[in-house]
């Protein structure tokens, strides 16, 4: 069921509320404190854009590979987006973009059984009619910019349910056997298999093309010299511009 609301904090915060069970998507006009990764704010002008959260009870993955929801989730924005013609690209971990530009932030947050998943709320705001933004985003890009027309928000958000349930049932099915889910991902990786140049935290910067990435979510880098090494989230930041 979808909640419309027209305006809240955050819609991530609502969704925590155990009235809303799997499935349940609460969307918002505006948000009052939308929050992004790594304790950002999420800018979003009201009524132009989408922001929602859908609440999924992914009780039957261990916890080990909860990364399977962010893939999923990717998935089916690239699949959405692809619905309008527009090609999209997966910056690692969580972000979708095009070209350099960032269409799409999603903040995913799980709170865990002792073994597996218990519920996850999925966090999104995509841009879809806004075409003047907040100074300080570096990249930001609406699909009214890069389409050239005014779009409904509501129909974006029906077919990204519907691409949602599909890679969800593909996932929690036997039909992921052969981890297609994982494949696409990696396939559809902004900066896959090109040398850009990379930041650890302590300032350090190397050049690098991302191989993929591991099945636990973690960034397969090559730097110059052919060696390998996994980055776990917060571990390694892309240097855009
Ligand atoms: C990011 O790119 O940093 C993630 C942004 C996630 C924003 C969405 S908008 C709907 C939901 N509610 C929030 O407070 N955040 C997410």
């Amino acid at each position: 069921m979808i909640y419309h609301l027209d305006i809240t904090s955050s819609t991530n915060d609502d969704a925590r509320d155990e009235k809303y069970r799997e499935g349940d998507v609460v969307w918002a006009e505006f948000q009052t404190a939308g929050r992004g990764q790594r304790g950002h704010v999420w800018h979003s002008k009201r009524g132009e854009n989408l922001t929602f959260s859908v609440v999924l009870e992914p009780t039957f993955l261990p916890i080990t590979e909860q990364f399977s929801v962010s893939e999923v989730v990717a998935l089916s924005l690239v699949d959405t987006l692809a619905e309008y013609g527009i090609e999209a690209r997966i910056k690692w971990t969580n972000d979708i973009y095009v070209g350099d530009k960032k269409l799409v932030g999603i903040l995913i947050e799980h709170s865990l059984a002792p073994t597996s998943l218990r519920r996850t709320i999925v966090g999104i705001g995509i841009n879809i009619n806004q075409t003047e933004f907040d100074a300080s985003l570096p990249n930001p890009v609406s699909m009214a910019q890069l389409l050239g027309r005014e779009l409904k928000a509501e129909e974006v958000l029906h077919c990204f349910l519907k691409h949602l349930q599909r890679n969800y049932a593909t996932l929690r099915e036997i039909k992921n056997e052969e981890n297609s889910i994982h494949q696409r991902y990696n396939k559809l990786l902004y900066r896959l298999e090109e040398y850009h140049t990379y930041a650890l935290p302590s300032g350090e910067r190397f050049r690098a093309k991302i191989l993929g990435t591991a099945p636990n979510g973690a960034l397969r880098l090559e730097n110059e010299k052919g060696t390998i090494k996994d980055y776990l989230f917060k571990e390694v930041e892309f240097i855009i511009f």
